[in-house]
């Protein structure tokens, strides 16, 4: 452990926009270090962020770290815990703290399941494979440009429709989380339902909900996920439908490598590959991540 490095639990909004911050500027100096565009502090991008950390410090408290040193915020990490499912969903350290140990607390025997890494990152895939966590799936990262899926010829039992937060639409969630991913997140769903940009569309087949999809009106889709393989690229071509209805040109979306006939469908209309590649490191594999697409927008799983 660094000297003079305090830990602390965040103590509430006022932890949220520093954070936001520190993530910027040690995201982006990874990014100058391995020469890709950086990110831009966009509206959407903030917006969402600090909702993440809203919906974090509320069912996550005890698992949203600060480091400090001399009353300077140096590093930060989240991790969100659902029935049977760990997300380490960021760990962060300012660059000229990095490399001393700030990150070494986190090291005590805490049973660690998941987290996404950048590819390009030898350091952090390095430290997580030390934790348990090994290199499982790519993540390929999608822009694709909105094009008028033929729906109808889709097979005709298969309808979509826009979710309200309710229990049945909580309940058929659940049923198809519990098949794509083996786990039930209910808090993140009535997140991502009440957030104004997002539109949660159920993808209906005999008048059962079979998948769903969150489409943004930025431009993102996903999570995403379906109750069979076979009905992922039916569910895309429902969500780029919709997301043309928004009136988008194009939209972005992170596929697993294992979701071939996601991808396939893809990048048969045009889909292309971004330049950041991530993993998802476990420290087993869970789910059938063929059936499931991730979250386009936030650190959430
Ligand atoms: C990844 C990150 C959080 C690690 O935090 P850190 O405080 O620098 O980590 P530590 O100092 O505790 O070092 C952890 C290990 O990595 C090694 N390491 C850290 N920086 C290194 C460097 N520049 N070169 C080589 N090894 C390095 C350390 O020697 C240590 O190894 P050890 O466990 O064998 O002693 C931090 O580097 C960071 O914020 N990077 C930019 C953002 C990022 O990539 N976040 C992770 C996204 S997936």
């Amino acid at each position: 452990m660094a000297d003079g490095v305090v830990y602390r639990l965040a103590t509430g909004p006022e932890d949220f926009a520093p954070t936001y911050e520190l993530f910027l500027r040690a995201a982006n100096d990874l990014r100058t270090r391995s020469h890709r565009d950086l990110l831009d502090d966009t509206a959407a991008r903030r917006t969402r962020a600090l909702a993440f950390r809203e919906h974090a410090f509320r069912h996550d408290a005890e698992g949203f770290w600060l480091a400090e040193s001399d009353g300077q915020q140096i590093g930060f990490g989240v991790a969100t815990a659902r029935p049977g499912f760990w997300h380490l969903n960021a760990l962060h350290v300012v660059p000229e703290f990095q490399a001393m140990g700030c990150m070494a607390y986190g090291r005590d025997g805490k049973v660690v399941s998941t987290v996404i890494s950048e590819a390009a990152q030898p350091i952090s895939n390095a430290l997580y494979a030390r934790h348990g966590m090994y290199q499982w799936l790519p993540l390929v990262h999608v822009e694709c440009p909105v094009f008028s899926p033929d729906i109808s010829a889709r097979g005709r039992a298969r309808t979509s429709r826009v979710g309200r937060l309710n229990e049945a639409t909580l309940a058929a969630l659940d049923r198809i989380d519990t098949a794509a991913l083996g786990f039930t997140r209910r808090v993140d769903h009535q997140l991502w339902i009440g957030l104004p940009d997002l539109s949660l569309l159920l993808l209906e087949v005999a008048a059962e909900p079979a998948a769903y999809a969150y489409v943004s009106r930025f431009g993102g889709i996903g999570p995403c996920a379906s109750r069979s393989t076979r009905e992922l690229p039916n569910l895309l071509a429902h969500s780029i439908h919709r997301a043309s209805e928004h009136g988008l040109d194009h939209v972005s979306l992170v596929v697993p490598g294992i979701a071939s006939n996601a991808l396939a469908y893809l990048l048969a209309h045009g889909g292309r590959y971004d330049a950041s590649i991530t993993l998802l490191l476990s420290s087993t594999p869970f789910g059938h991540l063929n059936r499931y697409l991730l979250s386009a927008s936030d650190a959430l799983f």
